[in-house]
């Protein structure tokens, strides 16, 4: 099998633009931008997005007017296109046509015109004009030079994901039909015995309600309707895409989104490659905070290989209700080099200027409202001169990844329907890759469908699902020398969202050698785990292990307050040697207080080396090639840092040669080719 996380884009050379509204500015703004982009290094331009009714101002009449002039303009100086599908804004006259193509949430409002995303991608009538929509603007462009790539919709779920219109209604019915054909297997799998839900035949079903109508829903009914809303959304690209391809074989596809109920191992089958957009705005700028969008790029990699970030943030986004902090003088570039360091192979800065109406009209770009070149503009131009030096560099080369956190987009619906208030695969998963992030770790995500090939560890956070061929995947994995840790819970469901009747980890028992006695949380700190006599370590939860042919690596305190606890002094870390391999099963969950202990300790059982020595803060990942190796050294801190333990090499940004140790100016950048 190929491995999908290991996968270059087939890009000619490095994309480097910014998102552009040609609708929003004059003739004479035009022209004079698409010098200064040209100016700034710029090589492609993101455009029409939300431009939809600007196209076909009523039904049938189409205008391509700005655009054709633009890309023109564009193209004279070297500039590509890359167009998007405008179907995230639906224009007016087609919402009073068919107002039945407008989304209604499970308080049973219906979405209104004024603002965006507000039709539903599961309306039959909304998926046909789509896809002539598309047709029309392919054909617009079908044959011009300068159009090189599309972007399908724009972020897909970002600000409704789960519709109750009467066409998800119908919509979910099919789909179950088509999954179940006869209904008595649905109420199996349904467990529809429970509170008398069985059902008669498919038209009986009804939607399940988040907020409760009138209390909790069934989970497997809530598991299926989750995955119809990604099934959904991926039929609803997977026709734009069908389009394009038709049309012109030599465009490429993507998206810019990673945003709720959508299996994106799944979506990315639609693209050539996937996109991710960056803002790291929405969180408080601290050093570590960076570990937060590295892991943003990771989930993009981990579902497609290399990828695009269409938009990464410029200056301060603003919209109605706040306002971001302004990113400080090399915080801009530092960023779109956190991107390249990931396996992006394209940034485009959002957006060029800065618009003076609309709902975004404080959400800054490069240039601001008064279109006068600042510092932003100076750093931007700096980054396009690097990636201009530099960009070939990159093309080629995939991130190297020794330790994995594993991604499964089902793990993570099945713990929402039914979380208990406890950590889910997803809070555990970016708490263990922080830690490794923090650690100068060769990290990553990857996706449980893809090759564990080349990868030396894995972490699996509290998978609650299990089936067959994950088991004996980890099994072999382990066999071939590995090292496996999981987490409380892991394996104790089916793929039916069922508990499983055999004592946990049931399927998974031989290889981590151990079964499960007794599972409960603590609502206040009361046990610790103890590493031999020294290391205390904060549990949230405990389940207390039976060790059948693991040893015990640690224990369960006493109880803090002095009285009996049935995990007292029980083993809850435990590690089996399985082949060349080791499973080490960890009772408890990862959360802030105890990743850094936990990650720590499985990172040194499994033998992974760290890729720098540096202060938390520092990002270090390297992209690789065959014989050549490039290792990125980020610097988010404000102020300088020194960094050891780096190969020697020569510094592709400041051209100077590192023998292995570095001080890095605040928010610097260093690619070091070895
Ligand atoms: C993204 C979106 C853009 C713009 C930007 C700033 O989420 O794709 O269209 O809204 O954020 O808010
Ligand atoms: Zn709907």
């Amino acid at each position: 099998m190929k491995i999908r996380h290991q996968r270059p884009t087939a890009l000619t050379h490095f994309l480097f633009g910014c998102p552009y509204y040609p609708e929003h500015w004059t003739p004479v703004d035009r022209e004079d931008d698409a010098q200064r982009m040209a100016d700034a290094g710029v090589n492609v331009v993101r455009m029409a997005e939300f431009a939809w009714d600007y196209i076909e101002p009523s039904r049938n009449t189409f205008r391509f007017d700005i655009f054709d002039e633009t890309i023109e303009a564009l193209g004279r100086r070297g500039i590509s296109t890359m167009l998007c599908t405008p179907t995230a804004t639906p224009p007016r006259w087609m919402t009073i046509e068919r107002p039945e193509f407008l989304r209604i949430d499970s308080k049973d409002r219906r979405m209104e015109h004024g603002s965006r995303q507000h039709c539903c991608t599961n309306s039959p009538g909304f998926r046909d004009e789509s896809d002539r929509i598309t047709q029309v603007m392919a054909k617009q462009y079908a044959d011009n030079p300068h159009v090189i790539g599309w972007q399908l919709d724009n972020e897909l779920h970002c600000h409704f994901t789960d519709c109750y219109c009467p066409a998800c209604h119908a919509g979910f019915r099919a789909w179950l039909k088509k999954r179940y054909r006869d209904i008595n297997s649905l109420n199996e799998s349904w467990g529809t015995q429970f509170w008398a839900q069985t059902y008669a035949s498919f038209d009986q079903i009804p939607l399940p309600y988040l907020p409760e109508r009138p209390t909790h829903p069934n989970p497997g009914q809530l598991l299926d309707y989750w995955r119809f809303q990604s099934d959904g959304v991926i039929e609803f690209i997977g026709r734009q895409a069908a389009v394009l391809r038709a049309t012109n074989k030599e465009w490429w596809i993507t998206h810019n989104g990673l945003f709720g109920h959508i299996d994106l191992w799944k979506f990315a089958e639609k693209l050539d490659f996937m996109g991710v957009d960056i803002y790291p705005g929405f969180h408080p700028s601290q050093p570590a905070q960076a570990a937060v969008w590295a892991a943003s790029l990771e989930m993009c990699r981990s579902s497609s290989g290399n990828f695009i970030v269409p938009e990464l943030q410029s200056g301060a986004g603003g919209q109605r209700t706040y306002l971001h902090e302004t990113p400080r003088p090399g915080q801009q570039r530092l960023w779109a080099w956190q991107c390249a360091a990931h396996g992006a192979d394209g940034v485009l800065h959002f957006r060029w200027r800065t618009c003076r109406f609309g709902a975004e009209m404080y959400w800054n770009g490069i240039l601001d409202h008064d279109n006068i070149p600042r510092r932003r503009y100076k750093e931007f131009s700096q980054e396009g001169a690097e990636f201009k030096k530099v960009g070939e560099r990159l093309l080629g080369t995939v991130e190297y990844v020794k330790a994995a956190v594993l991604v499964d987009q089902e793990q993570d619906e099945a713990h929402g329907t039914m979380h208990l208030g406890l950590p889910g695969p997803y809070d555990q998963r970016n708490q263990a890759y922080r830690q490794l992030w923090l650690g100068q770790m060769p990290a990553g995500f990857v996706d449980i469908r893809d090759s564990f090939d080349g990868l030396q560890m894995l972490i699996v956070p509290s998978f609650i699902m299990i089936d067959e061929e994950f088991a004996e995947k980890l099994a072999a994995f382990v066999q071939k020398g590995g090292t496996v840790a999981a987490f409380a819970r892991t394996a104790t469901r089916d793929r039916r969202n069922h508990v499983l009747s055999v004592t946990p980890p049931g399927m998974l028992d031989r290889l981590f050698g151990i079964t499960v006695e007794e599972f409960g949380k603590f609502n206040k700190p009361l046990l610790d785990i103890c590493i031999g006599s020294k290391k205390r370590i904060p549990a949230p939860a405990y389940e207390t292990l039976k060790p059948r042919t693991a040893s015990v690596a640690a224990r369960y305190s006493r109880a803090a307050d002095g009285g009996n606890h049935a995990a007292c002094n029980k083993p809850a870390i435990t590690i089996n040697y399985a082949g060349k391999g080791k499973a080490i099963y960890i009772g408890t969950y990862l959360n802030n207080e105890n990743a850094g202990a936990l990650i720590d300790f499985i990172t040194s059982q499994a033998g992974i080396e760290p890729l720098a020595q540096a202060d938390e803060g520092v990002e270090a990942t390297c992209r690789y090639e065959e014989k050549r190796r490039l290792t990125f050294v980020l610097n988010h801190h404000a102020i300088p840092k020194k960094i050891q333990g780096l190969p020697s090499g020569h510094d592709l940004l400041s051209g100077k040669e590192c023998t292995g140790t570095l001080i890095l100016e605040g928010f610097g950048v260093s690619v070091i080719e070895s």
